[in-house]
């Protein structure tokens, strides 16, 4: 895990800040966020949205965003930085055992960190263009791949409404068959761990926090109504990026 820049911090810190879509990876860049460099390890702040938190009204009240921003994110980020911490002590120490202990940590909070500054990007107020069905490249490949972007939406919607407890849902580009994908991943698991060559283009939080306080248990009507603020302008960027 390159928690230290082997090739210099200002290397990492340009490549974070500079390629939006290495948000496939493990550093979620160029999504507003932010960073500080405490002893010489990398860690993370949260990044600004891109739009009020009522701007995605009615389809997402403002006060889950405010919350799901404000006080989920933030505590992942906390905790990530708090475990990249503790995990430079123990290498320097040589503690392979608290090495290990520290990767669900790791995983779990710098996979919510991830998910979530991709999450933020992938809505948008519908004045501004959220909903917006996804134009030339993209929207070709939905139609060879799922039919139509009807069949994507229900598929997206069916698979997230099935999947138990929580997780996520994505639409994913294989970079390498060059094929659009649907698939979900549990807790806070990044698209990364289903696969290298998976790129998120659309991700879609099924926990219960991003939507109970507005539809309580329906998460289908939650799913049904993101899509009314769903940002196809990024994913088409990212998919164009990608497939270039
Ligand atoms: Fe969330």
């Amino acid at each position: 895990m390159a928690l230290r820049a082997i090739a210099g911090k200002k290397t990492l810190a340009l490549g974070l800040v500079f390629s939006p879509c290495a948000a496939a990876g493990a550093s979620a860049p160029g999504m507003g966020l932010g960073l500080r460099q405490a002893r010489g390890l990398v860690t993370f702040s949260l990044p600004d949205l891109p739009y009020d938190y009522g701007a995605l009204e009615p389809a997402i009240s403002g006060e889950i965003m405010k919350l799901h921003h404000q006080k989920h994110h933030q505590t992942y980020i906390t905790n990530y930085n708090k475990a990249l911490e503790q995990l430079e002590e123990a290498m320097a120490k040589g503690d392979s055992s608290k090495v290990v202990h520290l990767q669900s940590a790791i995983k779990f909070n710098g996979g919510g960190h991830i998910n979530h500054s991709i999450f933020w990007q992938n809505l948008k107020p519908v004045n501004e263009g959220g909903g917006e069905p996804p134009h030339s490249t993209l929207g070709w490949a939905i139609d060879t791949d799922f039919g139509s972007l009807e069949a994507l939406v229900q598929k997206m919607n069916a698979e997230g409404a099935a999947l138990q407890g929580s997780g996520w849902v994505w639409l994913a580009l294989d970079k390498e068959l060059k094929k659009l994908k649907v698939e979900t991943t549990a807790n806070q698991d990044p698209l990364v761990t289903k696969g290298a060559n998976l790129v998120p283009l659309l991700g879609i939080d099924v926990w219960e926090h991003a939507y109970y306080l507005q539809y309580k248990n329906v998460r289908p009507d939650y799913l049904k109504n993101i899509w009314k603020v769903m940002n196809w302008k990024y994913a088409g960027e990212v998919y164009d990026k990608e497939i270039a």
